[in-house]
């Protein structure tokens, strides 16, 4: 099967640097949505390819498809140029090629790329749909059609026309069944009909629906296949409509979890990617920001504000108001407030990270602790280590970057300095305020620190100097 994405259109109304189609709703862009969409709906028994028709300036979309294309591992994807706008039924003509490699009666399936969430079931159903006919096309009954082509029917019920916002009659626009923009053509019947359009209409445009009745009229069949469901015939044209599909399809991320036995406090300000995972019992309070392939366990508590990306955390978790990213923390791990756990970072059962702790590239061993005001960077640390309030991994010396290793059973004291590459041996102590610049010993203690003075009586002298 071929599917061909429309995505040349300037989207103007977003009034944006960055092409359209790569806004982002829920964290992923437009694009990536009807990607999505395409790839669920590929019929298993066929080769599947995606054509995306996309502007010559937007070679931001170009980078992104090759992204994709990488990360899915689907290779079937190109994309054509269309450097004239002169519209949607013009930018299938860029594809035409591709359309005319298709093996007679082989379905081409046709989305906006900016209408993001038809769902790949409806898509499939579509395509049910233009089986025993020509072609098949999306509507939807809209309370408010404004805008939108309007689909008319002939006594069959088969689509016989679809005249656009722009060029109805004041008795056609009160029809309210639309097009949503979303077609499956058997591919002869779309070559010949594409050769056949013109721009006679309001807005001088080669008009794709103009397909539809040009079928019709040659005794081909086109079916309509009604949804209703209005979030899967939304396109986003503008930021306002931007954001108001963002919180449908957030709301319903959010509503699917907490069907699946998630808390989540308050689903109007919490934000699930849709690739995260997340266990029965977990409790997800306010203006979290859970992103990308994060997987979180049961039984966990995601404190308020927090944001995690790509990260796994295991059941019995607790992440109070902190920053994760690229983090793996084992069970009954407990993280916060305030913490930042950049990439790298692997936690082992029952540790303990506490308030303003930054950890890069860390391990630490099982019920081993870093409570407060630290940084900890390229280091391996064993089983049951304290790491005192203030202790700082210096791992960089302005060139290069160098580890630390700390034993199990370590004590670190406060305000300690660890100047790598160092090793700090299994059960050694380094005194407060150390700064460690050489190898300690397995159970050694290890001070780097001024000799305290003491002279009795001083202070009395000096205060009652500073008196006169
Ligand atoms: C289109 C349909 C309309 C339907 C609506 C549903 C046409 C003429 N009208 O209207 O019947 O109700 O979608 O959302 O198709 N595009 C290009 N190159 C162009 C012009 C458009 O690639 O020269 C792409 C756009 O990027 C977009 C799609 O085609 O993805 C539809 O174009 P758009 O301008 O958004 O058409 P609508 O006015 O929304
Ligand atoms: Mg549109």
């Amino acid at each position: 099967m071929l599917f061909i994405v429309l995505a040349a259109g300037l989207g103007k109304r977003m009034k944006s640097n960055h092409p359209k189609v790569l806004h982002t709703l829920v964290g992923k862009p437009i694009l990536g949505w009807v990607l999505s969409a395409c790839r669920s709906a590929f019929d298993p028994g066929q080769s599947n390819r995606i054509v995306v028709v996309v502007h010559p300036d937007m070679a931001e979309v170009v980078d992104y498809l090759e992204w994709w294309k990488e990360e899915t591992g689907i290779k079937g994807v190109e994309n054509v140029f269309q450097s004239e706008r002169l519209g949607s039924g013009h930018a299938v003509i860029m594809a035409k090629e591709t359309i005319d490699r298709c093996e007679k009666g082989e379905r081409v399936v046709i989305l906006s790329g900016d209408v993001p969430f038809v769902r790949p079931q409806t898509v499939q159903e579509l395509v049910q749909c233009a089986k025993s006919c020509d072609g098949a096309v999306l509507t939807m009954d809209h309370p408010n059609p404004q805008g939108y082509g309007r689909v008319f029917r002939d006594p069959q019920g088969f689509v016989a026309h679809i005249v656009e916002d722009k060029d109805c009659t004041s008795d056609q626009r009160s029809n309210q069944e639309v097009n949503a923009g979303i077609y499956v053509f058997e591919a002869r019947a779309l070559s010949w009909a594409l050769g056949r359009l013109d721009n006679e209409n309001a807005q001088r445009e080669y008009y794709l629906p103009q397909t539809v009745e040009i079928i019709q009229k040659h005794q081909g069949r086109i079916a309509a296949l009604k949804v209703d469901d209005a979030i899967e015939v939304s396109g986003v044209n503008d930021r306002l409509q931007l954001v108001a599909l963002d919180r449908l399809m957030r709301l319903r991320i959010n509503h699917y979890w907490l069907a699946e036995g998630v808390t989540i406090v308050d689903p109007e300000n919490t934000t699930i990617e849709p690739e995260v995972r997340i266990g029965i019992d977990t409790i997800i309070q306010p203006y979290c920001f859970i992103k990308g392939k994060t997987g979180i366990g049961k039984d966990c508590v995601i404190g308020p504000f927090s944001q995690i990306a790509d990260s796994w955390i295991d059941d019995g978790c607790v992440v109070d108001r902190s920053h994760l990213r690229g983090v793996r923390a084992a069970k009954e791990v407990h993280i916060g407030p305030f913490a930042r756990l950049r990439e790298g970072t692997e936690l082992s059962e029952s540790v303990r990270i506490g308030d303003f702790v930054e950890l890069k590239k860390t391990v630490m061993g099982a019920g081993s602790k870093a409570q407060h005001l630290s940084y900890l960077g390229d280091a391996t640390i064993g089983e049951n280590v304290n790491i005192g309030a203030g202790t700082i991994t210096c791992n960089y010396d302005g060139y290069h970057k160098y580890p630390t290793q700390i034993g199990k059973n370590a004590f670190i004291g406060s305000n300690t300095a660890i100047v790598a590459p160092v090793s700090i041996g299994e059960g050694a102590i380094v005194g407060a305020g150390s700064v460690i610049v050489e190898n300690v010993e397995k159970d050694a203690l290890a001070l780097a620190r001024g000799q305290q003075v003491q002279k009795p009586g001083r202070a009395a002298v000096i205060r009652e100097r500073n008196k006169k």
